[in-house]
């Protein structure tokens, strides 16, 4: 049965207020994840250092993660950020032998380039997949740059720049080919679309809790596939990742046999509370019929934007895009501003105005959202 998502849309007061258009950059704070934030303060005053819970929400959040991506919880880590995933996973990398290569897109998000031009010093080669004279990337561009001496390929789902969806499955294929493993920044997709990293079968997946996931901001996880995380020790650590948490032992290291591993110290605690409360109501919901509801969303402000002659730039067809519509302008920042000055909440990255749904939003909000857009055409479209 379809969820109820017009008495969903009640649990999310900003709603009543703007048309919230926004969840790529940061999702609507529902009651529930209000809730939760509510619960830490009560802890923190009525009980002072609720420890054993804070590690239980830690754990919890961990074992929603795996569920969401069809993962196992020993397969995940639940980090501060997708950086400091990242940067776990490439302390426990090795960049000296044959394989020195780290294939990036230009879709990254920077973070996802950056930590792995950080690993220059240690001999690692980032190599670039540029985009085509259309602004996409085909998977040819891929086949080009992945060969035998390529360690990783790093990739984001969906470009928080433009909302293009690269081709996974290909890409996973080309390189298996030669021998390369996979990472997925799934930041800009996981909870907008139904992720199974097991059918996807990429080696490792980053992403956080800001987004789509309805939670905060200074959480994230780390998927790392099951067969890979004991050989993988990475020399960014703490006590969180060690084996025994509590055996305080100061004389060696000694990590967690599980993915815990690429964790660090002291758990994000009050960050734990909403990523699990966010965790809970998306699972509730279900990601499969988040999915399509996003994607009825999409194309039909496509569509719309078509009709008003203001047409987006993100990819027509649903398998090629995520969540979010970018529509180009000839002042991305003055459109977001005045839409915001008309309560649409939307974000801006380069010439593009982004409009990121999710299954809180309606047609109605797709309406409202073009209804301004015709008012603004003539002071904002491309010349
Ligand atoms: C695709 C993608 N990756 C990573 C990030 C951010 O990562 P971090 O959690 O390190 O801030 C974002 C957005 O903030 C993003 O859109």
């Amino acid at each position: 049965m379809e969820p109820n998502f017009e008495s969903l849309r009640k649990e999310f007061p900003v709603l009543k207020r703007k048309t919230y258009l926004n969840s790529g950059s940061y999702c609507a704070l529902a009651n529930e994840v209000r809730a939760a934030f509510d619960a830490y303060m009560e802890d923190r005053l009525l009980v002072g250092a609720n420890w054993d819970v804070w590690v239980t929400k830690n754990e919890s959040v961990r074992s929603l993660v795996a569920k969401l991506l069809h993962a196992g919880p020993d397969e995940i880590a639940v980090t501060a950020s997708v950086s400091a995933g990242l940067n776990a996973l490439a302390s426990a990398m090795h960049f000296s032998g044959p394989r020195k290569k780290v294939v990036v897109s230009d879709f990254e998000f920077p973070t996802n380039a950056q930590i792995w031009h950080a690993q220059e010093p240690r001999g690692a080669q980032v190599v670039h997949v540029p985009r085509a004279a259309d602004g996409y990337i085909p998977l040819e561009m891929f086949e080009k740059a992945i060969d035998e001496q390529t360690q990783l390929v790093a990739i984001t789902h969906v470009c928080f720049r433009n909302g293009a969806k690269l081709d996974i499955p290909g890409i996973v294929r080309l390189a298996r080919a030669k021998g390369a493993k996979v990472l997925l920044d799934c930041y800009q997709s996981v909870g907008s679309l139904d992720i199974d990293v097991k059918a996807l079968d990429v080696d490792f997946a980053a992403g956080g809790m800001l987004k789509y996931l309805l939670g905060t901001a200074g959480i994230g996880f780390l998927y790392v596939r099951d067969s890979y995380v004991q050989s993988l020790l990475p020399t960014n650590s703490g006590w969180f990742a060690q084996a025994a948490i509590q055996a305080m032992d100061i004389t060696a290291n000694r990590p967690a046999p599980t993915a815990r591993r690429f964790e660090a110290g002291t758990p994000p605690v009050v960050n734990c509370y909403a990523a699990e409360a966010g965790l809970e109501m998306l699972l509730r919901v279900g990601t499969p019929a988040i999915e399509k509801r996003n994607f009825a969303l999409t194309r039909r402000c496509m569509q719309r934007l078509q009709e008003i002659d203001w047409p987006s730039i993100t990819p027509s067809q649903d398998e090629r895009r995520g969540a979010t519509v970018a529509v180009p302008s000839r002042d991305s920042a003055g459109l977001s501003a005045e839409l915001m000055k008309r309560d649409i909440v939307t974000s801006y990255r380069d010439d593009n105005v982004r409009a990121s749904f999710h299954f809180y939003n309606n047609e109605d909000d797709v309406e409202s959202f073009i209804g301004e857009m015709k008012d603004l055409r003539a002071s904002f479209a491309p010349r």
